[in-house]
């Protein structure tokens, strides 16, 4: 079957993984990808695939419906892929109402532009709502988070995200509203934001400055290459039942501080140095306020339902990883500089 997807938040880190893979990937489909390009979105990420006759990107934000609707309607959108969000922690406590806008009001106006458009028949529609482990909340030394752990979000960005969820299932119980949920641990790979704290101590050790570690470096994440999320929204997407919810995970928990010593030592190989001058840069700073201690992800839903698992193993994942930020040394200074937020303006003026 054909599809006409939109795509939201698909200039961001993860959603021009899945914009890529579904492009390429299914060429017999439309791929409509709306962002509003925030200093989240950059259009460099996309450049591989900006010309497919199979692709479009329209600039607009979730929270206009009657953009959204257009959008859908032109388009014949029979299903949506929801990535749009603010996504960082440490931002969500500085200005925790803008996560509630974007993330809470803009998912709630996703699904009644989508209920709207699609009133005359629910059939063969999706909307796919791509979620986080973190409204779970935190867990100690040992446990994992299942489908069923009850929600406990901790921080003003988990809260606005389990906030969308239950919008989303309010919708799916309500209005038979054909909707599924995903919930991923940590990402890692290209196109990272370099706020996150891969990509953050990639871009510090490449410019000597400190690499600062939260607290004692103890809080553990469980990490996965973000094509592999990527892989498993598609087998959610083609193959997920309507009113579930998956767990997505890499099964590879790691301590903060292990995993900066391991990227350092990654990091002092392939700049042919010394092995321990990266880690002397590492300093331990103020904790984050609330921080939640440890996430881990039983994803075995996912694997027995529908077959899908990591195929990047960590060593391998962050060495790729590196060698990406060391081959687009462009990107980075385009993002660090703040040059890619003209990248729009010189690609879509006379668009
Ligand atoms: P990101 O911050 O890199 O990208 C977010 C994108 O959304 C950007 O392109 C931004 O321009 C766009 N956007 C923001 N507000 C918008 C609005 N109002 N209208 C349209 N577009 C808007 O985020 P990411 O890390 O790629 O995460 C994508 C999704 O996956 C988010 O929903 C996030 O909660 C979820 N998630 C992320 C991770 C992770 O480790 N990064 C893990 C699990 C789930
Ligand atoms: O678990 C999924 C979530 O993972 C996603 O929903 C979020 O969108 C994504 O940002 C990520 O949240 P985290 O807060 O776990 O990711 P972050 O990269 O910000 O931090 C990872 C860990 O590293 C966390 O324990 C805080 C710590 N950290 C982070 C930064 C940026 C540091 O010690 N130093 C830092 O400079």
């Amino acid at each position: 079957m054909k599809r006409r997807i939109l795509i939201t938040g698909g200039a961001g880190f993860i959603g021009s993984h899945v914009v890529r893979r579904f492009v390429k990937n299914y060429p017999a489909y439309k791929i409509v990808n709306l962002d509003k390009l925030t200093y989240a979105g950059n259009l460099e990420n996309l450049s591989e695939v900006e010309g497919s006759p199979n692709y479009s990107f329209v600039k607009g934000d979730v929270l206009d419906g009657a953009f959204v609707k257009s959008v859908m309607v032109n388009e014949g959108i029979d299903s949506i892929i929801h990535l749009a969000a603010e996504s960082h922690v440490d931002r969500s406590l500085e200005t925790p109402a803008d996560f509630a806008v974007t993330n809470v009001v803009g998912t709630l106006t996703l699904l009644h532009s989508a209920r709207e458009v699609w009133k005359s028949a629910l059939d063969g529609k999706l909307f796919y709502h791509i979620s986080t482990d973190e409204v779970y909340g935190s867990l100690g030394a040992t446990g994992l988070f299942t489908e069923e752990s009850p929600m406990d979000p901790r921080s003003p960005y988990s809260a606005s995200k389990a906030g969308s969820d239950h919008f989303v299932s309010a919708f799916s119980h309500s209005y038979g509203f054909p909707a599924i949920i995903s919930r991923c641990s940590n990402n890692y790979g290209p196109n990272h934001f370099p706020e996150k704290l891969i990509p953050l101590m990639i871009h510090n050790i490449i410019q000597g400055k400190p690499l600062p570690v939260y607290g004692k470096g103890e809080n553990v994440r469980d990490w996965l290459y973000v094509e592999d999320h990527a892989s498993a929204i598609d087998t959610i997407f083609h193959s997920g039942r309507p009113g579930e919810v998956y767990n997505i995970g890499g099964n590879n928990e790691w301590k903060n501080i292990d995993l900066v010593h391991l990227l350092c030592q990654v990091m002092d190989q392939k700049m042919k140095r010394t092995p321990g001058t990266a880690e002397q840069l590492i300093t331990f700073v103020k904790d984050r306020p609330g921080h939640d201690l440890r996430y881990a992800i039983d994803s075995s839903k996912l694997k027995r339902e529908l077959g899908w698992s990591p195929s990047v193993d960590f060593p391998t994942g962050l060495k790729k990883t590196v060698n990406w930020y060391f081959d687009n040394k462009e990107w980075l200074e385009h993002v660090t500089s703040g040059a890619y937020r003209q990248y729009y303006d010189r690609m879509y003026s006379n668009r």
